[in-house]
Order: C-alpha cells, then structure tokens, then sequence
C-alpha cells in the first residue's frame, strides 16, 4: 500500500509521545525522499527494530536508517553536538551510512554543559509538586536561551572558531554568574575548554551542516516528497499541551516555523496513537492506571523511556485527549500502536469524557488542577485472547480487536491506515478501507 496520496506529510502523536511515532516514520519512508525533524532535541526517544536489531535515535531522525533518504535536521530544533555524534558513530559502527545523506540547520540552537546542568538545577529546587519530570537534556533551559537571545548560541556561531571562542567566554561568564546567584552553584564552568570541545564538534559536523531552509526549498522544487517527523507528542507542545507539564517546542504545530517551510509545504498530518496511553514525567494523567494491570502493561509494552530509562506511567486509552489533540493537528488518517500489548486484558476500557463537579466537560481543560481532579466516564469493550504477533491483514484481528480499532476511528472521526502488532518493521497491518 502506498501512502503517496498524502503529499507531504507530518507524523505527530496525539498522546503524550512514545506512540511509536519512529516506526511509522520508518515504514513510510519508503514512499517519501526526504525526512525532517522540526523541533525538539535530545530529548526525542524514537525506537525502530529493522531484522531483529533495535535502533535507539535521539537527535536524528528515523529516516537515517534507509540511505537513499535525505534526512534533515532543521532550524527549529536543539542540538547537542556530543549525542548527535555520538549517535552518528555508534550507527556507523553498525554498518548503517551517514554521509550527505544527513542535513544539519546552521540556523539550529545549540545545547551546552550548562543548559544540561540548569534542567537538574531547576527541577532539584522546584517544589516536590512542581516538578515537571523532564529528561534532563538541557531542553528548556535551551529553548529558554533562544527566545531571550542574548546567550543563545547556533550552530552557524561555531565558525570561525576566534568569534566562536570569544562570544562562548562571555556567555559562559554569564551562565557562571547567574547559576552561582540563582541556585549557589559553587563549580564553574572553564569556557576555554569547553571551546576546544565544542571546536573539535565543529569540525566534526562541518560536512553536515547548510542553509537546510533552502535545501527544503530547492528539494520541494524538484519535486522531492517529504516527511515531516513529529517528536513527542500533542500534549506535550508549548503552546496547546498541559502547561507547564509539556516540552518547550512545539513538538505538534512547529512543522512550519521549525523546518521554515510555507504552511502550504505540508498537505496531511498522520496522527499517531498508542492503543493505551503513556505518560513518562510529571503532569496530568486522568486513565492512569496505578495498580497491577499498569504495570502488567508496563512491562508487556516495555514501556521504559527511550532516553531516560524511566518507568512510562501507563493507563487507559483516553478519547477526551486524543480528540483534543486531533482537533489542533487535523490528522487525515491514524496509525494504532501496541495493539498486541493489550492481548489477554478482558474487558477493556476507553475514556470517553470527563465529568467534574457532576457535570460532563466540554472542552478539554485548560487548567491543570482541573484537569488533575476530572473523573474519567468509561466505555467498556470486550478484550481478545489471541496473539496478534503474526497478523497482517485487517481480517486477520479478533472481532474484539477489530471493534476496539473502530471504536478510535470512528470517535477521532479519522481513518486507521495502520495497526502495530509488534515491535519490527514487518508487524504493521496496513489497512484501506475495511475499517
Ligand atoms: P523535557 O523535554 O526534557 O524538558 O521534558 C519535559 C517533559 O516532556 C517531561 O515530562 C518529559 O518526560 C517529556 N518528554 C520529553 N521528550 C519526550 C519524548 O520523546 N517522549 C515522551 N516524553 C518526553
């Protein structure tokens, strides 16, 4: 089956990420020349298994496993130098080809020892409730440095390497004084030695790095069909996710302003569900599941974060957000992950509304205490026994299963072309119009 009929597409999770977003990417490359991130940073888990081996990918996009494909990082995302490279050498030592195949924004911000240390500063004095659970990786602070302006560094500012050393000196300065002000952080960071690291991932990155806005232009121009790969999900943007419980990139609506592409380069959107839903970090969670049956989910889905190793929190799948989320990235057709996972688990049930003060909610909350106290209004489904390890056609469900993928299709109002029966490449159903 072929995907083309979407034009230029974006890949975005309507949950909380880790809907498996990195093998949907990689299936459909196949159909696609070019593959771009547009937001995010290290703090991206993206896990694709090709003939029995599993990829881990942080800061490079899915597509880097298929060489014939244009990867590209651009403008709108984070980079840090040391796990970019150090991802780029452990995939060539696999055997997989990086070369011109790799794009590289020198318009992208990078990420520096002390945004990472910042990140741990920050959540270690935030209140025990106010915590937000975030991956350590130097994101917000970041991010945070990008949008303010004065101490932000880009990729284009590491060349040449005099200005870069002398603008680095100040910043450090800066970073020292106002971590020591802030938070009495006693160790300083040497903005000399960090200069010759970061120097030495200059040179590094060099045969990467371009103008990746007019590199999309010209790729569009002859014709290229591109992808657009998602990272984290929905409800963890900025903008629209559970503030301040969220990244700070707008992981689902950034495709333009992160890969600086008119709005018109992207024509569909994939949305990309979990068959339960997940959240690793801190923040709202109304079908959370804290007893056995989280952790029997747990531990079928592995469900242990891609970047931090940390426990996913795991719960019922949750209608209320998925919709929401449907409603501000317009998916044309969905992908449902981890059906499998939920084999053996009878009945089943799915979230379809919140009730708070006795009253059905409309819209989805706005404001997170609110949305902490909802309770959750259960549709219950019949589970299935069999193992869909092997399925790979529509008619090859249990009619339990086959109900539960049209129950989300038929509520999110959107098609499901894809069905993830496992975790390699080759356990996806693709569907036309059955469903
Ligand atoms: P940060 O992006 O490291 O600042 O973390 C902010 C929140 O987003 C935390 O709850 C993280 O666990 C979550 N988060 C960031 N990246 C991902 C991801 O790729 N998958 C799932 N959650 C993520």
């Amino acid at each position: 089956m072929s995907f083309r009929d979407l034009g230029n597409t974006c890949v975005v999770g309507l949950q909380w990420g880790d809907e498996g977003k990195g093998k949907v990417v990689d299936l459909l490359m196949a159909d696609f020349e070019v593959v771009v991130r547009y937001s995010g940073g290290a703090n991206a888990g993206h896990t694709v298994v090709v003939g029995g081996e599993s990829f881990a990918l942080h800061q490079l996009p899915s597509g880097i496993l298929r060489e014939e494909v244009t990867s590209v990082i651009t403008a709108g995302t984070v980079i840090d130098p040391a796990v970019l490279l150090g991802e780029i050498a452990s995939l060539r030592a696999r055997g997989v080809r990086i070369g011109d195949n790799l794009r590289i924004s020198d318009r992208a911000h990078l990420v520096f020892p002390y945004h990472r240390r910042e990140d741990l500063l920050a959540e270690g004095a935030a209140p025990a409730d106010q915590k937000l659970g975030t991956t350590g990786r130097g994101i917000g602070p970041c991010y945070a440095d990008k949008y303010a302006r004065h101490w932000a560094i880009r990729v284009c500012d590491l060349y040449p390497a005099d200005r870069f050393r002398d603008r680095l000196a100040a910043v450090v300065a800066h970073k020292n004084a106002s971590l020591a002000g802030v938070y009495g952080l006693r160790e300083t960071f040497d903005a000399a030695r960090m200069a010759d690291e970061y120097l030495a991932f200059a040179e590094e990155l060099w045969p990467f790095v371009c103008n990746t806005t007019a590199l999309l232009h010209r790729l569009g121009k002859a014709g290229k069909r591109m992808l657009f790969e998602g990272a984290q999900g929905s409800l963890l943007d900025v903008d629209h996710g559970t503030y301040p419980y969220v990244t700070s990139s707008s992981a689902a609506t950034g495709v333009a302003s992160g890969a600086g592409v008119p709005i018109t380069a992207c024509q569909s959107t994939i949305g990309v569900v979990k068959a339960y839903t997940t959240r690793v970090g801190a923040g709202p969670f109304p079908t959370e599941l804290k007893d056995a049956l989280g952790e029997t989910i747990r531990q079928r889905g592995h469900e242990f974060g891609t970047t931090t190793g940390r426990p996913r929190r795991c719960g019922w799948f949750d209608l209320v957000a998925a919709s929401y989320a449907a409603m501000f990235t317009g998916p044309k057709c969905l992908a449902l992950m981890h059906l499998d996972t939920l084999t053996g688990i009878d009945p089943l049930k799915v979230c379809v509304g919140y009730r708070a003060g006795g009253a059905l909610l409309e819209d989805y909350p706005t404001d997170i205490h609110l949305l902490n106290e909802v309770e959750p209004v259960y549709a219950t489904l019949p589970g299935w026994r069999e193992d869909l390890a092997e399925c790979r056609h529509w008619g090859d469900l249990p009619v339990a299963a086959r109900d539960y993928v049209r129950l989300m299709s038929e509520r999110l109002g959107t098609p499901v072309r894809m069905i993830g029966v496992g975790p390699s490449r080759e356990q996806m159903i693709l569907v036309g119009h059955e469903v």
